[in-house]
């Protein structure tokens, strides 16, 4: 569009419209409307990069609001007086009059269109096929790009200048976002570069990125507020957002995948007038400062179709954002529109989309497990199924206020994901599909494992606690367990199954019980001179005449007695020999032995087996227990008992670690134990001492405090130092400070190390070892598997290397690796 120039008159022509009222513009009303126009423009600018840069936080502006108002009522008042002057680049135009947003309609130019999916790599071969055959061109380029899984937005640049942004609506009319598109810190508000068009509406993909988005959640759960199910959803909320001022405290971020209308500058050479393929479009786009993908690709075959789908389908979760599947276009632009467009979306491209990681399932129950340090969290128990890989059946839901927010009820088809595709994670319920048979979580009020009466530490706390901290099975199995961990003592072998069989054998003995008076026959351990194991159960005559309660006192007589638990503390463990275990036996559910099947009717029951020794090897062929086999400690047994031995010397800060204090972590532990260097240093300790100990705040410094004023923690310490525990570092020769004063983030696999020893070796050289990455990480060192850590350092521009520099970076600092 040009315009008309006279010499005292401007006759504007996008005020053609009223071309009835067209008339004469005094130079003066000109000259007015340019100058509040950019005072306009120049305030709103202001104020969006404040809020862009505020993060949230306070924002300091030149001018107040009221001043800006008073512009902008003048503004329309002339604009009123001469409406000639109105142009679709007018600060009156363009956000709707003011700095909130109206989500007033935007008609699109150019329909913004779908894509059509595709679900299989057969699909996408199909659809590449019919290109070539539709084009008669072997092999056309194809460029491939991620799809990112947010919200599509439209946003129009003139003369450079970004003027006014709108969502795709229902592709022919969106709605006006525009302040709230200003404070997105990658949108430009006005293109750099060369040959700048006349106009240029892009388009593209707003996104919320995966390392800000957990963060952003976990920011809202703590202030009680509603999270959100996904990174897209937070996107779409923070996007429709009335006040920018709040979309502002959102880090999203935006990636260009198309254009619509484009006017190139005037004197333009040709390259910019029609670039005439897919990514030469991304080039000039990134030429002017606008955000591209790094993930985009040419390719031209079946094979390489395969490759990038199998590739990003891999990594997917690595990149800086979610994506749902892969994006493939015809790259010439005129192949493009020889192919065409239906009225949907155009033949030249196709959406590849990846299987859901997201899935349903029953929600069974809601249970409550008891932790190490007496927290009680509820569980959900559920259906099992397959997600992102793996078979899950439980996810943690933390707290009651959780299960309340997350609005679940126990029989509820529940959508169910993986977060960072590890830990499972309930999201909501499928609200429609209840048929009302559901019921709500009780959180109990008594410790589901001792019977102790639950309560919050102190008033205010969302957790509960089971205060029986000393005799509470549940607590001393996951005590147990937790000192075996990798980070605390590190043995192999003591893990959650072996702790529940040292601390509480009979803890399926209800269970059992259940399933006698169900009719279930139930196997005992065999003796050794039996061929098979003994089975009991309760006669049928009985159970059609006997009451429940009587019922329940026949099948215990049909068990042997209970077991009193080997370890009833981890006081003890440092002490266990094999013969304490000869005759620990744990209940199982197991296929029921082959030769009983047929007449007892049962695939498998509840049997008795025989925890850390093993009761003779089955003759091949035989599905039969054979006479007089020894009995040995297993495999896993005899291992368990060297790596206890080993045990015996790790470093302080492993033991400190290994008490379950609360709040003390492998962080805080370490930095203790470097301080202090033996147990009774800091037993001795005042909490102020404790408290001046970088990386050790208050909290942790009064709870190890406490800690130790209790008796059977010392007994705890006295015993584990008897059975000859290391409660001291040995001196360390000092190691060169070849890290001072660096923040260093590891993430991922190091080799030689595992996740606490690489901490603990960084904070030895005199760094901080941080556990995520921000503007202040020195460096990342990223192994194997380093994920979302990775995408935000790139993000960031924090400096990154490999697990291999690890050991030079340790000898040689910082600069040795960068060099590399
Ligand atoms: S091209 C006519 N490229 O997916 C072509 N779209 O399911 C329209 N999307 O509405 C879009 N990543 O919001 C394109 N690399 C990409 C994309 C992408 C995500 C979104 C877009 C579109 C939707 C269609």
């Amino acid at each position: 569009m040009e315009s008309m120039h006279a010499d005292d008159f401007i006759l504007n022509a996008s005020s053609v419209e009223h071309s009835q009222q067209a008339e004469a513009i005094p130079e003066e009303a000109r000259r007015q409307h340019a100058e509040l126009s950019a005072q306009i423009e120049r305030l709103r600018h202001e104020y969006y990069d404040a809020l862009a840069a505020s993060d949230g936080g306070e924002i300091e502006l030149s001018e107040s609001d009221a001043a800006y108002d008073a512009l902008f009522e003048d503004l329309k008042q002339l604009e009123d007086q001469f409406p000639a002057l109105v142009t679709s680049t007018s600060p009156t135009q363009t956000v709707g009059g003011s700095r909130t947003n109206t989500f007033a309609e935007v008609p699109h130019d150019i329909p913004m269109l779908s894509l059509d999916d595709v679900f299989s790599v057969e699909e996408t071969h199909q659809w590449y096929d019919r290109c070539h055959n539709g084009l008669g061109v072997d092999n056309p380029q194809v460029c491939a790009e991620v799809k990112v899984d947010g919200l599509a937005i439209s946003i129009l640049y003139v003369d450079g200048v970004l003027t006014r942004a709108a969502t795709r609506g229902d592709g022919r009319v969106g709605e006006d976002v525009t302040a709230n598109v200003r404070t997105i810190a990658n949108v430009p508000h006005r293109l750099t570069g060369q040959a700048i068009p006349r106009r240029i509406e892009v388009r593209g993909e707003v996104f919320f990125p995966t390392a800000d988005f957990e963060a952003f959640n976990a920011a809202r759960a703590k202030r009680g507020e509603k999270t959100f199910v996904n990174a897209r959803n937070a996107a779409a909320g923070s996007l429709r957002q009335k006040d920018s001022t709040e979309t502002a405290k959102r880090p999203l971020a935006m990636v260009c995948h198309g254009i619509g209308v484009y006017e190139a500058a005037a004197d333009a050479p040709e390259e910019y007038i029609l670039p005439d393929s897919q990514h030469a479009w991304y080039e000039l786009l990134a030429g002017w400062g606008l955000p591209t993908s790094p993930y985009t690709r040419l390719i031209s075959s079946h094979a390489d179709i395969d490759e990038v789908i199998s590739y990003y389908g891999a990594h997917r979760h690595e990149l800086s954002h979610e994506i749902d599947g892969m994006v493939f276009k015809i790259d010439s632009r005129q192949y493009q529109a020889s192919l065409g467009t239906t009225s949907r979306a155009p033949r030249w491209a196709a959406a590849y989309k990846y299987p859901p990681v997201e899935v349903h399932t029953r929600l069974l129950d809601i249970r409550t497990q008891v932790g190490r340090t007496g927290r009680v969290t509820p569980y959900a128990v559920m259906e099992k199924v397959l997600v992102a890989g793996s078979h899950v059946s439980s996810a943690t839901l933390h707290n009651q206020d959780e299960v309340k927010r997350k609005g679940v009820l126990i029989g509820d088809m529940v959508i169910l994901r993986k977060a960072g595709d590890v830990i499972p994670e309930i999201l909501g319920p499928v609200e429609k599909l209840r048929d009302g048979s559901e019921r709500a979580f009780v959180m109990p009020s008594h410790c589901p494992s001792c019977g102790a009466e639950l309560a919050p530490a102190k008033d205010g706390d969302v957790d509960v606690r089971c205060p029986n901290q000393a005799h509470c099975p549940a607590q001393i199995t996951q005590r147990l367990t937790f000192l075996g961990g990798r980070s605390a003592f590190d043995i192999e072998g003591l893990g959650e199954e072996a702790a529940l069989a040292l601390t509480q054998p009979e803890l399926n003995r209800a269970e059992v019980i259940s399933a006698l008076i169900a009719g279930e026959p139930v196997l005992l351990a065999p003796t050794e001179t039996e061929d098979l194991p003994p089975v009991v159960r309760v006669e049928a005559e009985e159970l059609a005449e006997r009451h429940h309660s009587e019922l329940a006192a026949l099948a215990e007589a049909l068990l042997p007695p209970a077991q009193t638990p080997v370890l009833s503390s981890e006081a003890d463990i440092f002490d266990l020999q094999a013969q304490d275990v000869r005759d620990l036996y744990v209940w199982k559910r197991a296929a029921f032995p082959q030769a009983l099947r047929e007449y007892y009717g049962v695939e498998e029951s509840w049997r008795l087996v025989r925890a850390f020794w093993s009761t003779g090897k089955r003759l091949k062929g035989k599905d039969t227990f054979r006479k007089n086999q020894e009995t040995r400690p297993t495999k896993d047994m005899l291992t368990m008992l060297e790596e206890l031995e080993k045990a015996k010397t790790q470093p302080l800060w492993r033991v400190l670690n290994a008490l379950s204090i609360r709040h003390v972590g492998p962080t805080s532990a370490q930095a203790l134990a470097d301080h202090f260097t033996s147990l009774e240093a800091i037993r001795a300790a005042s909490v102020d001492e404790l408290a001046q100990v970088e990386g050790v705040g208050q909290i942790v410094a009064q709870s190890v405090h406490d800690w130790f004023t209790v008796d059977w923690h010392h007994k705890i310490v006295q015993r584990w130092a008897d059975s000859g525990v290391r409660m001291a570092d040995e001196e360390k020769e000092a190691l060169e400070q070849t890290l001072a004063g660096l923040t260093i983030v590891v993430s991922g696999s190091m080799p030689g190390y595992d996740r606490e020893g690489a901490k603990a070796a960084i904070i030895a050289r005199g760094a901080k070892a941080a556990g995520s990455v921000s503007k202040k990480t020195s460096l990342l060192v990223a192994g194997p598997g380093a994920g979302s850590k990775l995408a935000k350092a790139e993000a960031l521009g924090v400096p990154v290397v490999d697990e291999n520099a690890f050991d030079t970076l340790l000898e040689q600092g910082l600069e040795a690796v960068l060099a590399q």
